[in-house]
């Protein structure tokens, strides 16, 4: 058999192009149809949101973060989210799930990443005003080609003596850990949270806002207001205060629910004098009535592990006492350390605290040894659930796998805490004189 007889003889001649040519233009007229057809069907069954929306929707905006709550009070609340393009958004909300009403957003940029592979996102900011206290409220923020999930949240009611909310802190650098926490707090039904900061490893580094914060708590921080006391590591260059403070308010806040007047600090800003901020942190516990006083902020003032932090020493435990503040709960130290409560100092009629140090919210571990004045200490992932009805509080401390690693049950009559509780009391002069030995350590 002869093969150089079936080869086809290419030339260059014009004559031998023209009948190629006249083939060739409906296949590629017909390959251009099916594609379309397919792209226009795979785009529709919803399979092909990468391939074909980019093609075909190029200005489409998508929503990168949240929606997350950045605070709820009986008439009002704050929201933000953020977008990869500048597009004007709306927030629509209502009762009943009607989605009646609604706030234009207006954006503000920011950029991500390094010089040579620099990225705009853009942060929304709202605040819902005119709510009715106690109400469920339905939401959705649409942009243009977007409509996001419907999530519901409640105001604060006027009138309870119930509450329950979790606190935890330094959730960075290990989301897989922190998302397992989260997992755990979804099971609980809780009103709000407060983090005692260190959210991300480095807060400069805006692509980490994302990875290390915003995705583990997807979920919970739709529904669930989060406050947040700033911890060191979220830094200076701005990007926490554009994220996550509301607009109008400051880093350091209070907010009341029920029962409970709490106050977030920001003790790691540089700039700021401690001295004015534990003013200022004093001056809202004595302005409060409220039946119990929570203060959180990120460098502890009792820590007797890691970082060994004694913010505000000497004057801290005193003044904190002397306010009436119950409980004072810190990150910054990666451990669980609840202390025995601290005495007012002699003889004074001030309030006994507990201190907590609750650093385990996803970050490597630190080593701890407890020593007398802890009540509990404990190297283990962990977040801390109050439950508050009147005068009675409980908190459970949850671990990784949802087991109670510690438990407590205060009743507080009179404005005098229970003498079950009171008995591992230790006077505040000899926890004052063990911090002064102890001012320089580190482990
Ligand atoms: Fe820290």
């Amino acid at each position: 058999m002869n093969f150089q007889k079936a080869k086809p003889i290419v030339t260059n001649s014009r004559s031998n192009v023209r009948p190629r040519m006249y083939y060739s233009l409906p296949i590629l007229r017909l390959a251009c149809l099916i594609a379309f057809f397919v792209g226009v069907l795979a785009i529709e069954s919803g399979c092909a949101t990468n391939l074909f929306s980019d093609v075909f929707k190029k200005q489409d905006t998508r929503l990168t973060k949240g929606p997350f709550l950045l605070g709820v009070y009986p008439d009002r609340a704050a929201l933000m989210w953020e977008t990869d393009t500048e597009g004007p958004c709306k927030l629509y909300y209502g009762e009943d799930g009607r989605l009646d009403k609604y706030v234009e957003s207006v954006a503000q940029s920011i950029q991500s990443g390094e010089e040579a592979v620099k990225k705009l996102f853009f942060i929304h900011k709202v605040w819902l005003e005119d709510l009715e206290p106690g109400r469920f409220y339905d939401y959705h923020v649409t942009g243009p080609g977007f409509e996001g999930n419907i999530y519901r949240f409640r105001t604060v009611p006027v009138k309870t003596d119930e509450v329950r909310f979790i606190v935890y802190g330094d959730s960075r650098t290990r989301p897989s850990v922190h998302s397992k926490l989260v997992k755990q707090m979804k099971k609980q039904k809780i009103d709000f949270v407060v983090h005692c900061g260190d959210l991300v490893t480095k807060g400069e580094k805006y692509e980490q806002w994302g990875a290390q914060f915003f995705e583990p708590l997807k979920g919970l921080a739709e529904s669930v207001p989060v406050y947040i006391a700033k911890g060191n590591h979220e830094g200076d260059t701005g990007n926490y205060e554009k994220l996550l403070v509301s607009k109008g308010r400051k880093n350091s806040f209070g907010f009341d629910y029920g029962p409970v007047r709490y106050f977030c600090a920001d003790n790691v800003s540089e700039g700021l004098d401690d001295e004015v901020q534990l003013h200022l942190i004093i001056a809202d516990a004595e302005a409060s009535d409220a039946k119990w006083k929570f203060v959180s902020y990120h460098v502890p003032s009792l820590n007797f592990a890691g970082h060994w932090s004694a913010w505000g020493y000497p004057d801290a435990l005193p003044g904190l006492s002397k306010a009436g503040v119950d409980f004072v709960l810190a990150g910054h130290s990666h451990i669980y350390e609840r202390f025995r409560p601290i005495a007012p100092p002699g003889g004074s009629d001030g309030s006994y605290v507990t201190y907590i140090t609750t650093g385990g919210g996803g970050v490597y571990m630190h080593e701890i040894v407890p020593n007398v004045y802890h009540a509990v200490a404990m190297k283990k992932h962990h977040f801390c659930l109050f439950n508050i009805k009147g005068n009675k509080l409980t908190m459970d401390t949850i671990g990784i796998g949802g087991r109670v690693i510690d438990h407590i049950e205060v009743i507080k009559n009179a404005g005098r805490l229970d003498r079950k509780y009171l008995r591992l009391a230790i006077p505040m002069k000899q926890i004052l004189d063990f911090q002064q030995m102890n001012l320089y350590r580190q482990d």
